[in-house]
């Protein structure tokens, strides 16, 4: 049985640090977006584990924004942090940052919302901890989570009609 008690989302940051190989890179000697989200996901499903203490499933990801390329050989740091929790579901966010080796010149350049679910080993969903604030500004990105989580929901709806287009 989990503990329902509230938790602050400073208890469940988690980061996650890269270098970014040839591997990962699309033919500009950029990151491959592919590569970045994968690792996005990671991050963020460990930070929602974190606060859940229960394995947790990616619902969606969304507001991915990749803002400045990442060049072969730049350290890539991705850091997540519990947003909002509702009943059974959180959303994270996640910051990634590339820092040359030599100079240590740090820049954003990619940025995303995830929403996972806490699942039971029979795929029932769980209840989360709710978040306990420290600051206004939590409380305040924490409502706006509120609303992006109804325009989520109400997309996700919305979808049938260009899915059908898609897989027709
Ligand atoms: C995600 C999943 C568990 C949702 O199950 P469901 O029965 O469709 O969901 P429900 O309508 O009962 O909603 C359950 C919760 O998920 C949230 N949710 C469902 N779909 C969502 C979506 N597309 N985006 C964000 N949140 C979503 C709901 O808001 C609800 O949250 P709440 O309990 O905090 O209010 C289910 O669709 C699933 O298992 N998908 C596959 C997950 C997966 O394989 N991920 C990739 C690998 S980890």
């Amino acid at each position: 049985m989990t503990s329902l008690t509230p938790k602050r989302p400073a208890d469940s940051v988690t980061e996650m640090t890269q270098i970014l190989l040839p591997g990962d890179a699309n033919a500009l000697g950029a990151a491959f977006g592919g590569s970045v989200m994968g690792w996005i996901d990671i991050c963020a499903a460990v930070c929602a584990q974190r606060h859940a203490r229960q394995t947790v499933v990616t619902a969606s990801m969304d507001d991915l924004h990749f803002h400045a390329p990442i060049k072969v050989g730049m350290a890539v740091t991705l850091r997540a942090r519990v947003i909002a929790a509702f009943t059974t579901s959180m959303e994270i966010g996640v910051t990634v940052h590339s820092e040359h080796p030599v100079t240590g010149e740090r820049q954003l350049t990619t940025s995303a919302l995830l929403t996972f679910v806490a699942l039971d080993k029979d795929g029932k969903k769980l209840p989360v901890p709710p978040l306990v604030f420290d600051t206004e500004a939590e409380k305040a990105a924490a409502a706006d989570a509120s609303e992006r989580r109804s325009e989520r929901l109400n997309r996700k709806d919305r979808g049938a009609r260009w899915l059908s287009l898609v897989r027709s």
